[in-house]
């Protein structure tokens, strides 16, 4: 990532160990895990019916979907039960000079402009 295609998402020293976090960066929803030094962005929604994935529990180097369970590995986003099925796992890293999380501004906007789905925040059942 080079500087200037940076985005702050989120303040590091802000974040609770194993504790999901949702962030917005434009219309693309992200969860964010702390894992002691370890950190995961990864896409916010599930894939299966669209729950917030802020909601979900980490389990072992899994993160749990809190309505049916799916899993996804913290550093791949890779369910482990069916590998079909995972969340994007976006590039990032940790700013301490500035306390904060980094992504790539391109790597976001191109997300979304490849699953305009990420737009239907309501179609959560
Ligand atoms: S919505 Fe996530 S497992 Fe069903």
């Amino acid at each position: 990532m080079r500087g200037d295609e940076e985005l702050a998402i989120a303040r590091w020293s802000a974040l609770g160990d194993r504790q999901p976090t949702m962030v917005r960066v434009g219309e693309v929803e992200l969860v964010l895990v702390r894992d002691g030094d370890a950190l995961s962005v990864l896409y916010g929604r599930c894939p299966h019916r669209g729950a917030p994935m802020g909601d979900a529990r980490v389990e072992g180097e899994s993160l749990l979907c809190a309505e049916h369970g799916w899993d996804f590995r913290l550093d791949t986003g890779v369910s482990e039960a069916n590998t079909e099925d995972c969340l994007h796992r976006f590039a990032s890293r940790i700013d301490r000079r500035r306390d904060a999380v980094m992504v790539d501004r391109r790597e976001v906007e191109r997300f979304f402009l490849e699953h305009p789905h990420a737009l239907r925040r309501d179609d959560f059942l």
